[in-house]
Formats: C-alpha cells, structure tokens, sequence
C-alpha cells in the first residue's frame, strides 16, 4: 500500500527516554545539569534527589557546601537521605555508617575492623543562580557555564515547577513561538500585544545553540535556546533562563531563573509582585489538576482563564495533549516548526557522536545574552 503523503518517515532518534544507559540520557548526563532549588536545601539536612530516572542522595553540610551522592548505604542498602548530616560527612540512619565529602566511609560503629576500602559515588556539584547544579557523566566535569547577564546585582526569583509530561516537549514549547496565538490567545502575552498576529521567525546557529528571532509588525523579539536543554528570553520586564530537567521519563522540572535589574524600590516591588503570585499559584487548584479535568473533557480553557497559574494551565493542555511522551514519528511538520528541527539536528548530530564514541561538539555558552521584547517601546514600560 502506498505510504500517505504527509506521513514522515520514522526519522528522529529516541529524545525522550534518559535513563541511566539510555542514549538521551548519556548525552543529558555530559552537561551540567540544574537538580535542586539553593533554597529548599537547608543547611545540615539530606533530602531525596530524583533525576533521569536515577535516585540520588542530596544533602547541604554544616559547612553550607550542597552535595549529590548516592542513593543507598552500602552496608544493608538503606536510603541514605534519610541518614543524619554531621560536619560535612553523612551518616547512615540504620547502623551509622558514615561517608565523608568524598564518599569515603569513615566509620562503622558496630564493627571491629576499619572500613577499609568503601566508598559510595560521588558527584560534582555546584551552586549558581539559586539553583544546585550537578554533573552525572563520565570522567571530568567540563566547567559550568555561568552567565554575566544573571550575575549582576538584580533580584532573582527561582522556582522549579513539575510537569507530569515527558521533558522534551517542554523544551521544544520554549522554540515554538506561534503557539501564543493559539494556546495563549487569552493571557498575559495577549494583553501585551504579543499574539495580534503570526509571527515571522528566523533562527541561527551559535556556539551555545539557537539565536531565534519573532517579528510582528516589524518589532523583532529576539532570544535564545542553550544546548542542550535550555531557553532564554524577556518575559514580562525580567530575564528568564529555564531549564527542562527528566525527573522520569513520563515528568520533569522547569528550573526556572528569573532576573530583574532596577532601583531599589523597583526590584523590591518586583520581587513582591513574584512572591504574592507564587502564593497565589500554590493557593489554586495546581495547573497540572486543572489541565488534567480540561483533557477529560469536563472543562475547557475559557472556563479557567481567572487561575494564577494560566500559561501553565494552557501548555499543560497542548503538551500532555500530545501524550505523556509524544509521538515525534508521525508529525506533519511544517515551515513554522523550523526551530524544532534545527533543535534536534543538533541533538542528532551530537547523540551520534556519543553513540560512537566520538567527541561530541563543545559548545560555549556566551557571558551575555543579547535580547530584545518584541514589545513596542510603549509596552515594555
Ligand atoms: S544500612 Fe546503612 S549502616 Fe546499615
Ligand atoms: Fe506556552
């Protein structure tokens, strides 16, 4: 039988499972990756860490240096986040085992032999913009980018919210500009002018990923996509750097970085503007809830454009829409989806490389980024 017209052949790798062995997962693993909000690992305590489908150990020591280490204590294989934090080494709940910084065991209180050689994994781990970032791959960690555009004396606001849908759909929403006129038709994008009409777009090849622009009406919206998983843009008066990190394959965080720059009294107005609709939001019926009732069938979109948390609302229904993880091998993709697939040309030609054995490409991410509104001057204020 003859294949239908608009059918594509099956042509993309697997992007969506990251998994420990997995392709995806392998190549996520090579870059440092954003794991923990700072804030909400409080000094002297282990918490649970899960990411690509992997359980790790996170806890903050006495010294107020945050690390990652393995999930279970070698000795019976309990959770070691649930263990105690003591100086900068943690200590195993059941029989007290206790590991040091570098994972050494150091301490077996009930036996007569010394630990010797025992010793569980431990993962490079820094701190930056408000977030733990950790490097899970093999051999050394590259150096973590760091930009000047975040790091100067604005405010920031950092929030992870949790997607209950496969990361990579959220990663290429952030490349797809055209659906604000659809998904986002009533929201803040639209009282700022953003959906009036399609947008134009264009993009470029960097040395950090995509520079991308939109233009309406002739006002050019320019930001940019970071490989291998992050989007930066202007959003709302503040610059956000968001990244889309597998919890598993089927959920994910959005570790997201807002920045302000201002006077004093601006930033500070700004910051409680963040802090009263993050109250708002954790007050409400959360997001993915209200996507989940809208997919069923028992609302729609036009009955919940009053909740704080819409844009979420409004993507959580596209992008589970397309299913947990989304079938990428039956698309019908077109001009506008140009983005997309630059996008995974680059994931393509970089898993290739990982799947053999190459080196893959060393992309730079710049200090500043260089971005524009794509407001009219009189919208931006
Ligand atoms: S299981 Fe950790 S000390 Fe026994
Ligand atoms: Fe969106």
């Amino acid at each position: 039988m003859a294949m239908t017209p608009h059918v594509q052949p099956a042509l993309w790798p697997d992007f969506e499972h990251t998994g420990p062995g997995t392709l995806a997962g392998r190549y996520l693993r090579s870059f440092w990756q954003p794991v923990y909000l700072s804030a909400s690992l409080a000094r002297g305590r282990a918490k649970p860490l899960k990411v690509f489908g992997e359980q790790f150990t996170i806890y903050r020591g006495e010294d107020g240096v945050a690390r990652v280490v393995a999930d279970r204590c070698l000795h019976r294989g309990t959770v070691l986040w649930t263990g105690t934090v003591e100086g900068t080494a943690i200590r195993c709940l059941y029989h007290g085992w206790k590991y040091n910084a570098g994972g050494q065991c150091v301490e077996r209180p009930a036996e007569r032999a010394t630990p010797g050689h025992l010793q569980i994994r431990t993962y490079p781990t820094r701190e930056w913009a408000g977030l733990v970032f950790c490097y899970l791959g093999e051999g050394e960690a590259p150096e973590l980018p760091v930009l000047d555009t975040l790091s100067g004396d604005g405010e920031l606001f950092v929030t992870a919210p949790m997607r209950p849908f496969n990361y990579f759909s959220q990663l290429e929403n952030g490349l797809d500009e055209v659906h604000f006129n659809f998904v986002h038709r009533i929201s803040r994008f639209a009282a700022q002018g953003m959906n009036a009409e399609i947008p134009q777009l264009a993009c470029e090849e960097t040395e950090y990923g995509l520079s991308r622009t939109s233009t309406r009406s002739g006002v050019v919206r320019r930001n940019h996509f970071l490989m291998p998983n992050a989007n930066s843009a202007i959003l709302f008066g503040a610059i956000r750097l968001v990244w889309r990190t597998p919890i598993d394959d089927h959920s994910h965080y959005s570790f997201t970085v807002d920045y302000f720059e201002g006077t004093a009294e601006q930033k500070r107005q700004w910051k409680a503007e963040q802090e009263k609709q993050f109250a708002l939001i954790a007050e409400a019926q959360p997001a993915a809830q209200v996507a989940a009732a809208i997919l069923r069938g028992e609302l729609t979109l036009d009955d919940v454009v009053d909740h704080p948390d819409l844009l979420s609302v409004q993507d959580g229904v596209a992008l589970k829409g397309q299913g947990v993880i989304a079938n990428r091998q039956t698309e019908v993709l077109g001009q506008s989806d140009h983005q997309i697939v630059r996008m995974r040309r680059l994931w393509v030609e970089d898993m290739a490389a990982i799947a053999e054995g190459r080196p893959r490409r060393q992309w730079k991410w710049p200090r500043r980024l260089e971005m524009t509104t794509g407001l009219k001057q009189a919208e931006t204020a």
